[in-house]
């Protein structure tokens, strides 16, 4: 005798007609001796309806099951499995934040940490106090852009909250999900899971007196993306493209996500990242391998600034795989994102 089966018969009538059991509130179903003993589990909050629901599962039961079978229904109050645990951060801790700016991009692999990373590093050359939260939970890439993998950050106890210190490196403080997995580990993370571990890589951190704060965003425009801008005060963001027609569908996810009414946030400009490609022994070469002239394009088409072009140039990408940015260095390609963070100085 399949008791689920019976139990399914019975529906909520106050919760759209939904049965009790994919409410969720059988707590156990069982045959003992001859006697059925159904447990069903109800959430603090008092239902009016539980009298009703226990007198409907015993006439279910007593429907089905063989004449004379002994039934039992009981009842328990419990928190209903898989609620996010609510995460008791305030935004005290980042209040000497002034200004908190996603870096966003509608698709992944554009370029999006290496422009975060490099921007961080360019603003801190500037003088300005910068850190940056890698917010990419399923991939992130920080720890191995800036060479401090295998860092772990202290924490500390303050008005009875513990709160994660950063880690300190070329003037920024980094905070990443990576310095507390191991890099070989998949990070796997259900959707309320991910949440709020990404909201604590922003809002539990003793990020002390900062001018910017940095968001490195999960590449596409998700739940995570809407939760993340609903309860961080992230003020606005720069969105980072390619200069590919397809490019613009991406970036106009992206734009809608900041420009819809629920989130309503300002969009300081479009990085084109790969404007064109420079070949390290001829720097004063340029190729448009991706096409000439997309980023101004799109930043016309939606009608936000273009901050800035950075140039496709190995020297990049090798110094983000060694952990040493190229906005350290005095290269062109490190002149592009000094430009860049100041384009962004001013434009907040
Ligand atoms: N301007 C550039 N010149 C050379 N290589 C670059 C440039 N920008 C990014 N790269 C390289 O491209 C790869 C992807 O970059 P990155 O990880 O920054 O992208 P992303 O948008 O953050 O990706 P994801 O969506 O996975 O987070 C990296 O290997 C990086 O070094
Ligand atoms: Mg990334």
């Amino acid at each position: 005798m399949d008791l689920l089966k019976i139990l399914e018969e019975v529906v909520h009538p106050a919760l759209g007609e939904k049965n009790i059991v994919e409410l969720g509130l059988v707590e156990s179903a069982e045959e003992i001796d001859g006697k059925v003993e159904v447990v069903l589990a109800f959430p603090k909050k008092p239902d009016p309806l539980k009298d009703y629901l226990v007198g409907a599962t015993k006439a279910a039961l007593i429907r089905n099951l063989p004449e004379g079978t002994e039934v039992e229904v009981r009842t328990v109050v419990k928190a209903p499995a898989n609620k996010p645990e609510k995460l008791e951060l305030t935004l005290e801790q980042v209040s000497c934040v002034r200004h908190i700016i996603g870096v966003a991009s509608g698709k992944g692999g554009v370029g999006k940490s290496t422009v975060a990373v490099n921007l961080a590093i360019a603003l801190a050359r500037a003088g300005y106090k910068v850190g940056l939260a890698d917010a990419d939970v399923y991939g992130p890439s920080v720890p191995l852009m800036t060479g401090t993998e295998g860092e772990i950050p202290d924490a500390v106890k303050e008005d009875g909250k513990d709160l994660i210190i950063p880690i300190e490196k070329y003037g920024v403080k980094w905070m990443s999900i990576g310095y507390f997995a191991q890099r070989s580990q998949a990070l796997i993370w259900r959707g309320p899971m991910a949440c709020s571990a990404l909201k604590q890589m922003v809002l539990q951190v003793k990020w002390g007196d900062l001018d910017f704060l940095l968001i490195d965003m999960p590449p596409g425009t998700g739940d995570i993306h809407i939760s993340l801008l609903q309860e961080i005060p992230v003020e606005g963001a720069i969105i980072v493209t390619t200069p590919q027609a397809v490019a613009l569908s991406d970036v106009e996810k992206g734009v809608d996500m900041f420009r819809n009414k629920n989130i309503a946030r300002k969009i300081y400009g479009i990085v084109e990242n790969m404007a064109w490609f420079t070949p390290e022994e001829h720097p004063d070469e340029k190729y448009y391998i991706f096409g000439k002239g997309g980023g101004a394009s799109m930043a016309e088409h939606f009608d936000i600034p273009l901050l800035a072009q950075i140039p496709l140039v190995q020297s990049i990408c090798e110094s983000g795989d060694s952990g040493e940015p190229a906005a350290l260095s005095s290269r062109p390609d490190s002149l592009a994102f000094i430009a860049l963070a100041s384009a962004l100085a001013s434009a907040v």
